[in-house]
């Protein structure tokens, strides 16, 4: 009999059609997890679970005794209670280094479209409303040669360093858990502490995981140690920001602009005030999402659940202690 699998939200067709080959799989998208009769009947009889950002804490693990491993689609992990799984001796997964040019591209990409005013000027070429040459009211300020402050030195936040560093010439400031010489060498950049780190961008950028300690991380205080010039960039998770003191700062123009891929609401609520700035830059979650990064994120991700199903150690585990469990 075919092992059951869940796939839950996003996996690219071609692993989805050879997961299908393989496993007896359940798709589920946009439900309701707790309440959903079909999706809580596979769950009883699930051994894998594979998708994206589905929350699997306490409750779901609870109607999941079969469960061997969660292969998250994602680098983060947010989503997962890693204590309870650990716990329970489920393994769990992410799909590391396969999405970090891409997602340091899409940061240079909402950094530049903040800083040279792009998508405001185009909507303004497509609404025909370029009449005349356009003065200073539509001048963007420069990015190559100013200083970038990186929060979250991991895998994205040093190739995020390498462009500023070898593309942008740019000064680079960051702030991290634990130093990082490897990158201090590599890209001349200098450890600081958050607040002055905050204090000396042109350009402060999140870049850290989600976590208890991370939650809240930029809040009022913190966006007043920003330049007024200062444009924030967050591609890490919304919920490091909080997003009212965001709102407050553009508002009063204590930082100048913003480039966000992240919200704390996703999809964000059209109500949220950021949607009417013109200051303000957005993408919808999209870092790491070109096709072949995500193929290349789906596909590890089903190598990380084969291997889980078929008793093997996956190749990027989250919790290796279950492994060393499982193996004792
Ligand atoms: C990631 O991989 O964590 C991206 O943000 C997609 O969720």
């Amino acid at each position: 009999m075919k092992k059951k699998i869940i796939v839950y939200e996003r996996l690219e067709k071609p692993v989805l059609k050879s997961l299908q080959e393989k496993y007896d799989v359940k798709f589920f998208k946009n439900i309701d997890t707790q309440t959903n009769e079909e999706f809580m009947n596979h769950l009883k009889e699930a051994e894998g679970i594979i998708g994206l950002a589905l929350e699997v804490n306490k409750t779901l693990l609870d109607n999941a005794p079969n469960l061997k491993i969660v292969s998250n689609v994602s680098v983060g992990y947010n989503n997962l209670d890693i204590e309870e799984l650990t716990k329970r001796h489920i393994m769990a997964t992410n799909t590391p280094d396969v999405l970090t040019d891409t997602v340091a591209d899409t940061v240079f990409g909402i950094l530049l479209a903040a800083a040279r005013r792009i998508p405001e000027l185009d909507n303004l070429v497509k609404s025909k409303q370029w009449v005349e040459a356009l003065g200073p009211d539509y001048y963007g300020v420069d990015i190559h040669h100013k200083t970038i402050g990186i929060i979250g030195m991991g895998r994205i936040g040093q190739a995020i360093a390498q462009r500023a560093k070898f593309g942008f010439d740019m000064n680079i400031l960051y702030h991290s858990r634990t130093r990082k010489q490897d990158a201090e060498t590599k890209f001349d950049a200098t450890y600081c502490s958050l607040d002055d780190l905050l204090s000396k961008s042109d350009f402060p950028v999140l870049i850290t995981p989600l976590t208890p300690e991370t939650r809240g991380l930029i809040s009022k205080r913190e966006f007043q140690l920003m330049k007024p010039s200062a444009i924030f960039i967050n591609a890490s998770r919304g919920k490091t920001v909080v997003e009212k003191d965001l709102i407050a700062a553009l508002q009063t123009g204590e930082i100048a602009a913003a480039g966000l891929d992240v919200f704390e609401q996703e999809p964000v609520s059209p109500n949220n005030s950021l949607l009417e700035m013109k200051n303000v830059v957005t993408l919808p979650h999209v870092g790491s999402s070109t096709y072949e990064t995500e193929l290349k994120m789906s596909e590890l991700a089903a190598r990380n659940l084969e291997a889980g199903l078929n008793g093997e150690k996956p190749p990027t585990m989250i919790n290796p202690k279950v492994w060393e469990l499982l193996t004792k």
